[in-house]
Parts: structure tokens; sequence; C-alpha cells
């Protein structure tokens, strides 16, 4: 019989949570110490989730007006902490869950990198993971000594190589080479240390790592590339993958893309677990759920902006300069290419205008209203006929939408054998592989 369950994963910044509704309590002025992300993460493991991901970017945005003004009025882009400190104070408070940190291959040197990863890997107990990103903002790039980020397809031919090359530094350790011989006193075999003499196009690096190899072989690596070039950069090294597609057949061709492209490369199909964006809202009943999204549905001047800094920021076009009530102006970037698409999708053919378009932007895959009973019902419908293989849960979170995920949502999806329930394996990858 064929294993219906499929995967969880949320989506964190570490930034504020919702700071200013009616439940948010006090976290927004404390979540600097990330303790509230900390008991997110004790919360999505009782859910069962599999993973979650702390997302990343390095700049204070003025794409939109030209100023940072909407950036930080919204906190969109800052402030944000640096997620790879928070990874060990997580997996010290879990057991089982998955912790990805999202690293730039544009900024990170790769040794530094390969080097963090594997330190991560054994704090973790071999439950890590690395979002890999190229990076989008020519803002991002002037912080790290660069006048502009390198071309959109070519960041991702570096990537490429980049990955090689760690992959080569954690591989540069036998997995027997820390011997213990007491009778020798000999701690580490320098026979099974080996320099990677690494001369590419892009990186160079003598090798060998000066710590031991990743827990897990590698982390588990994780992509968000949405264009062919980023499609093809997920297939070749991702082992999950973080989607958004607009409906259950954009969600199938999507994963079945990815899957072709992964077998094309020689690959097992299964060995790649794509994981659609979505936002459930719940209620106690189907009406209390519908008049939530309404709220959130509603037409918002203040939506209409943060929307529009976001988009600016991302695709460094300033969307601040165009006609609210006209379409929207054909328009091109070198940052995020398939994000940027998606967007413009909605304007159907030029029918909608861009204020329209921005009120109802939001990255997500299906829309899940109801009680958790429905909610979990039409997640497996729309899992079985996609195939597989998870969801990624995003949206500004607060504790009271996290418990109504982790304790309202989840034991609905394992009552029905959707989800699973506790973790057979050690490590990160071999649960997420499990099925
Ligand atoms: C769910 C999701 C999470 C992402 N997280 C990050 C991130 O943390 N940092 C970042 O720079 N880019 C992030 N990205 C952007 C992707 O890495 C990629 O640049 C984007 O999806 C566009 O890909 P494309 O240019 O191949 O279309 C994310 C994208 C998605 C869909």
């Amino acid at each position: 019989m064929s294993d219906a369950r499929f995967h969880l994963a949320w989506f964190l910044n570490f930034s504020s949570p919702a700071w200013n509704g009616t439940f948010t309590g006090s976290d927004g002025a404390t979540w600097t110490d990330g303790r509230v992300h900390v008991e997110m993460a004790r919360s999505l493991e009782r859910g069962g989730f599999d993973y979650l991901m702390l997302e990343d970017s390095s700049m204070v945005s003025d794409g939109y007006e030209g100023s940072s003004r909407v950036d930080l009025k919204y906190g969109l882009y800052a402030p944000k902490h640096d997620p790879m400190p928070l990874i060990p104070l997580m997996a010290d408070a879990t057991r089982h869950i998955g912790i990805v940190g999202t690293a730039s291959t544009t900024f990170y040197p790769p040794y530094l990198l390969a080097r963090r990863m594997s330190t991560l890997d054994h704090l973790t107990g071999g439950r890590v993971g690395w979002n890999i990103v190229t990076s989008s903002e020519d803002r991002a790039a002037q912080n790290f000594g660069m006048d502009t980020l390198f071309e959109h397809d070519h960041r991702y031919d570096r990537a490429d190589e980049y990955v090689d090359l760690v992959t080569r530094l954690w591989e540069s350790w036998e997995p027997d080479a820390v011997v213990k011989d007491a009778a020798t006193g000999t701690f580490v075999d320098h026979t099974k240390v080996h320099t990677v003499d690494f001369d590419g196009k892009f990186f160079a690096s003598r090798g060998p790592l000066n710590t031991m190899p990743p827990i897990q072989g590698r982390p588990v690596i994780c992509q968000a590339g949405g264009s062919p070039r980023g499609r093809q950069f997920a297939a070749t090294h991702a082992d999950t993958l973080l989607a958004s597609a607009y409906g259950v057949e954009k969600m199938k061709a999507y994963r079945d893309d990815i899957r072709a492209r992964r077998a094309d490369l020689g690959g097992d199909p299964d060995s790649v677990k794509v994981m659609f964006i979505v936002s459930p809202v719940l209620g106690e009943t189907m009406q209390e759920a519908q008049e939530k999204a309404d709220a959130m549905a509603a037409d918002s001047a203040d939506k209409v902006e943060a929307a529009l800094g976001h988009l600016s920021a991302l695709t460094e076009n300033d969307f601040s300069t165009f006609d609210l009530d006209a379409p929207v102006p054909t328009v091109t970037t070198n940052g995020h290419r398939s994000t940027l698409a998606d967007f413009l999708s909605l304007g159907e053919g030029n029918t909608r205008t861009l204020r329209e378009i921005a009120n109802a932007w939001t990255i997500n895959s299906l829309p899940l209203v109801g009680t958790p009973d429905h909610v979990a019902g039409l997640m497996g419908e729309a899992m079985q006929e996609v195939g597989g293989d998870g969801f990624l849960i995003t949206g500004k979170p607060n504790r009271r939408y996290i418990s109504e995920i982790a304790d309202g949502l989840c034991p609905e999806l394992r009552r029905r054998g959707l989800i699973r329930d506790g973790y057979e394996h050690r490590t990160f990858r071999e649960n997420l592989m499990a099925f």
C-alpha cells in the first residue's frame, strides 16, 4: 500500500512575530532574545513538523520610494537577526525537528560555510539543513563591497561550483579518520584526512576542513529556485524544495518538472521533497474561519503599501512610481524572477489594476480556510492529486497561530494518517526521506 503521509515545514523569520494584534502579547519587545522562536520550534515538534526553515537576507531595503520608510515601518526586511546562532538554541530545546538555516552562496565564503554547517550539524545532533540562496538584491551586495549583484543565471552557475566545493570539504575527512587510539596516543589518523585542492572557475580552496565532517554526511539541502535555471539548480542539489504554485494543477506540474529534472540527472525522483507554501486560516467553525479569511483579504492601504514595499525590495523595481489604478507596466528583474512572474500573473492579462493585485497578493498555493477537520481534508485531497510531498506553512506568526496549527490542525492530520506520528530516525535527513 502506498504511504499517504506528507511532510510539514514552517517558514520562519528571525524577526519580530506579529506584534500589534489583540493576541500578540509582548513578543514585539522581547523577540530579540530568540526565546519566542525557540518556543515555536518546540510547538512545531509537538505538531510533528519535519523542519522549520529560518530565512535570511542582509539589507535594509530602499527599493520603494528610494527610501527605507516602508521597509522599516512594516519591519519587512529589517530588523532581522542572523539565523545561524539561533539554530543551536532551538536544537537544545527540541529532540527531533530539523532546523534549516539560510546562507547565501554570493556572500558566504565556501570554507566558512562548510565549517559552520558541519559544526551546527554536530551541535544539533544531525538535524541541521542549509537553505541555499544566491541572494537577489544589489542593496545586499553593496553591504559586501560589491556594486551590483551578479547576473541571475550566473549566480546559479557560481552556486553550482560552490556546492561542489563545500561537498568536497565535507568529504575531506574519511568517516573513520578519528581513531582515538590510546595505545599509540593517536587522536586522528592523518592518512585519512585529505586536501581538496579545489581550483574552480569561481572558487579555490586547499582544504581539508579543520573540523570533522557533518553527522549527516552533508546537511539537508533546501532550495527555493523557481525560474528554469533555479529549478535545474534545485534538481541537481536539493533534498527539499520550497515552492509556490497557484492551485493543484500548477503544484502538480511544478513537482513533476522537478522530479523529471532529477531523473534526467540520473537521480531518484523520490529523493527530493517538494513543499508547497500555504497559510491555513483556522476557526472553531467554518463561519469563524471564513470571517477571519475575509478580514485578512479586505482591501487596505497598509497592505498594498507593504506588499509593494516587499516586491520592490526583492525585484528592485520601485513600485511606488507606478499608477496604482492602472495595469502593471512591463517589468523585469535580476532578483526573484519567479516571484515577480507569480505577482504579474494575478493581473490576468492586464485586466486588474496594481492596487487590486497588491491587495490580492499572497504567496499561497491553495486557499485553506475552515475548521481543522475541513482543512486537513483539503490538504489530504490536494496531496493525493499532486502526488506528494508536503506543505511549507508561512504567515506572520504569533503564538496563537502556531498553536492553532500545532495543536488544532496537526492532530487532525495525524488522526487521518496524513502526517508522521513520531520521528522514527535520529537525523533530519533520515526522517525526511522516510516517506
Ligand atoms: C519559500 C521561499 C523561501 C525563500 N527564502 C529565501 C531566503 O531566506 N533568502 C533569500 O535570499 N531568498 C529566499 N528565497 C528566494 C529564492 O532563493 C529564489 O531566489 C526565488 O524563489 C526566486 O528564484 P528564481 O530567481 O530562480 O525564480 C525564498 C523563496 C521562497 C519561495
